[in-house]
């Protein structure tokens, strides 16, 4: 199955949409910016087969002298990784700056040489290294292969151009790849490239959008592997897009240096890649609320916005300050209006979070702290011949920080006081393509500078790591400035590894069904590719959306793990002046929002533990259905539904106009109704119904949600009681984490972690709880047991202590030891002590279920 290539559709880019949007402002821009033309391989060139003339064992893997004058090595990092490098004479081994850990334990192996082939063995994997030509095989333990290198042409360099050829069958899917365009979550047939860019107004078929991960998981057989080409320069995929036989990737420079690692679940992939690359922080709980921003927000209006969230009462956490908060755009400066302290006071006392925008331009100013700072410690990118180069942002022409250098990362850090000094609690930097308007394609020539001696780097090189450095600067500044709080830093440009410093917004999406559809593929993928703390401007950036599309959009956006209302100047926007609050559409959209914001704050101890799930082991949070059913090959393709955790799958309402939809459920899994009960056999499709305000959602049976009451904020009310919304066949486990969600206090382990299990025992269900650390001084003091689909109790006991029936929801959740059976639903309510040493026992009446 072929997919038309971005490469073709790249050309046609220009789209109805994007030229209206601009027509009004800026009338030169007619298409989305992408970047020069690609570069391709020379075919003839790849061709040439190399052969192996030496093998030599080092201590982690082989050394190889190749026909070609380069060497290969072959490194084991673990039982299931390796990494491959081919080097030109003289050229050392390399680790860009996504490498977040470069010491790897040398895992036990065998080498073997016998008939032509160089055998690696650990536990997890054989490597085989044919001779002649070289080329490279993975198998797993069994002697299954699970990726070999296309034999026709190899890998090797074409000029400067490394590259890698493999093979590939119709049978395999890819996923990954960072951001990336389209309404398909699976890869194959695409052609992707990786140079980041200002994308304004991109549509689903754009090739370049702002972040580089050039990291995706091949799925074939059952079986997951991934594959990260670290490499900086702007790289290319052709998934399958010439033949269904092979795919490459190569890059227009630089090194040829890929890790490979096995699954053979894409859980084991993401987990080796994100110990290799680095995994998130722990997020602040704040920073999981709703946002709410505007570009050109006067100061009133986030004045009025907020407060209006709170007589509302519509939950949220945080205003953002776009680019209008600054004196003239000069970054590291207030305009009185934003910088008034009536302002910030405002907004403290209603228990918002804030966070402004920061670009890395320096207005070229004279007198102006920032450029003469950086002028006199030479801190700004160059052109060839060693002047400063100068390129247009928002504040006209200006400089551009050189954060390849220690020096001006830590002077980048050091100036977020002026912000944090008003109570900012988040930075989020954009334009760090970096954008440049008058520069060609939008950014700085490919020839200047970065770095000096033999750190120099072109931009060339370079041009995907400004958004990473500038990211890691950031991060720095809370280090230095707020050393025990987590850091929240929200960026444009990313490359490989930048989630250990920030989190990512799509950029300029559109008020398009489209986009609001494509998010659900890019977002799942982003997460796929070691990035979980992602989101896309609800309601779509540039345009503006109507009263269906906002409600279906906060419907998804509710569910986001980064969840922001974001949207265009009125400038760009056609016609009346619109607003893109959740009341500005109108008394049935509002409460739509409402719904569904609250849903998301009562979700929160779920999705808190879900993001504590990946800051240890990579797991997205938007996940594709095939991250937990890659066995069942009907979820490959599926782009249109998403798990939400480990237990909800949603099912929303992308298309304009549609009142129903189908589902497909997942094989192995009984699935839930979460709104009406009834339960479906996974392998199926359904058809429901979903009407404006109804956003189709599935549990797994046998999961136990973590939720609570609902907050206007995610500090409002110490977490006191925890509602265990439970969909029990026969036993439902979580391990629930808590801790102060704000501080680093958790490094010295002031956490809780708390196992809870739940079983059917032949005629009765039985509840326990097990602290398995205890050192975070908590507020819970009890859970309430919400067990769903179940018949009425007759009894409910711990030990010998008998629990009492009350009347109501409410009163079960304020009296510990009593329970509640909610007839109209098959809902059955017990309030367990968070100290209860016994186990729980429910007995039923007939002993039967509903
Ligand atoms: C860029 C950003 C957008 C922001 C605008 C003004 O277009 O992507 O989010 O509002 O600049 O700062």
């Amino acid at each position: 199955m072929h997919k038309p290539s971005k490469n073709i559709s790249r050309l046609v880019a220009t789209t109805a949409i994007a030229a209206s949007i601009f027509a009004a402002q800026a009338p030169n821009v007619l298409a989305v910016t992408q970047p020069h033309p690609d570069k391709e391989l020379n075919q003839e060139a790849v061709k040439k087969q190399l052969q192996v003339e030496g093998v030599q064992q080092v201590e982690n893997g082989v050394k190889l002298d190749l026909s070609s004058d380069q060497t290969a090595f072959i490194r084991l990092f673990s039982e299931d990784m390796a990494k491959i490098s081919i080097l030109n004479d003289g050229e050392e081994e390399y680790f860009s700056e996504a490498i977040a850990k470069k010491e790897w334990d040398t895992p036990s192996f065998d080498v073997k040489e016998q008939n032509g082939e160089i055998t690696l063995t650990t536990n997890e994997i054989t490597v085989k290294i044919k001779k002649e030509p070289f080329g490279i095989k993975f198998l797993d333990k069994k002697g299954n292969v699970i990726n070999e290198d296309y034999m026709k042409n190899g890998s090797g360099y074409d000029g400067e151009k490394p590259y890698v050829y493999k093979k590939t069958n119709e049978n395999e899917a890819f996923y990954g790849f960072g951001e990336q365009g389209g309404l398909e979550v699976n890869q194959r047939g695409e052609s992707i490239g990786m140079f980041n860019t200002d994308a304004y107004g991109y549509q689903p078929n754009t090739k370049y959008l702002y972040t580089s991960i050039p990291f995706f998981i091949g799925l074939k057989n059952d079986k997951a592997y991934g594959i990260f080409f670290d490499n900086t320069n702007r790289s290319y995929f052709e998934m399958a897009s010439e033949s269904d036989d092979y795919y490459y990737f190569y890059a227009d420079d630089g090194k040829l240096n890929y890790y490979f690692m096995y699954g053979p679940e894409i859980e084991d992939v993401l987990d080796s890649y994100t110990n290799l690359t680095g995994k998130i922080d722990k997020p602040a709980k704040w920073t999981l609320g709703l946002h709410q921003s505007k570009w050109e927000y006067s100061a009133e209006d986030i004045e009025r916005v907020a407060e209006t969230y709170r007589e509302k009462n519509i939950p949220i956490d945080t205003m953002h300050f776009d680019i209008d908060y600054m004196d003239e755009y000069r970054v590291f400066t207030w305009s009185d209006k934003f910088g008034s302290e009536a302002l910030h006071q405002k907004l403290d006392d209603m228990n918002f979070h804030k966070i402004t925008i920061n670009d890395p331009a320096v207005k070229k100013d004279p007198g102006y702290f920032m450029y003469d700072e950086g002028t006199a410690n030479d801190y700004w990118a160059k052109n060839p011949d060693g002047t400063n180069f100068v390129g247009k942002v928002w504040p006209g022409d200006s400089m551009f920080p050189d954060f390849s250098k220690p020096e001006v990362r830590e002077w980048w850090a050091t100036k977020h006081n002026i912000l944090f000094d008003k109570g900012i609690d988040g930075i989020w930097n954009d334009m760090n393509e970096p954008a440049v308007f008058d520069g060609p394609y939008h950014t700085m020539p490919l020839d200047v500078t970065f770095g000096e001696g033999e750190n120099k780097r072109t931009h060339a090189e370079y041009h995907n790591l400004y958004g990473h450095d500038e990211a890691e600067a950031t991060y720095k500044a809370f280090e230095k400035y707020k050393p025990n709080t987590r850091p929240f830093v929200l960026t444009r440009d990313m490359y490989a590894g930048s989630q250990r410093y920030a989190a990512l917004w799509t950029g300029d999406n559109v008020s398009e069904w489209d986009h609001l559809q494509m998010s659900i593929p890019m977002n799942t993928n982003i997460g796929l590719s070691g990035v979980p703390f992602v989101g896309n401007d609800i309601g779509g950036f540039a345009g503006r959306p109507d009263a269906e599309m906002f409600a279906r959009w906060i419907e998804v956006g509710a569910f986001l793990p980064f969840s922001r209302i974001h949207y265009d100047s009125d400038k760009k926007a056609e016609g009346e002046k619109q607003g893109q609050e959740p009341w500005a559409f109108g008394q049935e959209v509002e409460d739509i929002s409402k719904k569904y914001v609250e849903m998301r704050y009562k979700l929160m101890p779920y999705l808190y533990n879900t993001f504590i799930d990946a800051s240890e082991n990579g797991t997205p949070v938007q996940q594709p259905l095939v991250y937990q059913f890659q066995e069942d090959e009907n979820t490959h393709n599926i782009s249109d539904q998403f798990m939400f955790g480990s237990s909800m799958m949603l099912a929303p309402v992308v298309k304009q106009g549609q009142t129903e939809r189908d589902v497909y459920l997942p094989e192995g899994e009984t699935w839930v109704d979460y709104w009406t009960g009834e339960e479906y056999e996974g392998g199926q499709t359904i058809h429901t119904n979903a009407q404006l305000d109804h956003l189709p959602i599935y549990v797994k049976k046998d999961s136990m949600i973590p939720t609570r009451e609902v907050q206007q904020y995610t500090g409002e009310k110490p977490l006191e009681n925890l509602v265990l919304d439970t969909y029990l066949d026969e036993k439902a486990t979580y391990s629930f984490y808590e801790d102060d969600g704000a501080t680093l206090d958790y490094k010295d382990g002031e956490y809780n972690i708390t196992d809870l299990v739940i079983q059917r025992k032949g005629k009765h269900i039985e509840f326990k709880t097990k602290k398995q650390a205890t050192g975070y001084n908590t507020a819970l003091d009890s859970y309430t047991l919400k067990l769903n689909g179940e018949a009425a109790p007759k009894k409910v006991q711990a030990a010998r202590a008998k629990y009492n029936q009350v009347t109501s929801v409410e009163e079960v959740k304020s009296n510990q030891e009593s329970y509640f059976y909610d007839e109209e639903n098959n809902s059955l309510y017990v309030n367990v002590p968070a100290d209860e040493k016994h186990k729980i026992k429910i007995f039923f009446k007939g002993n039967k279920r509903k």
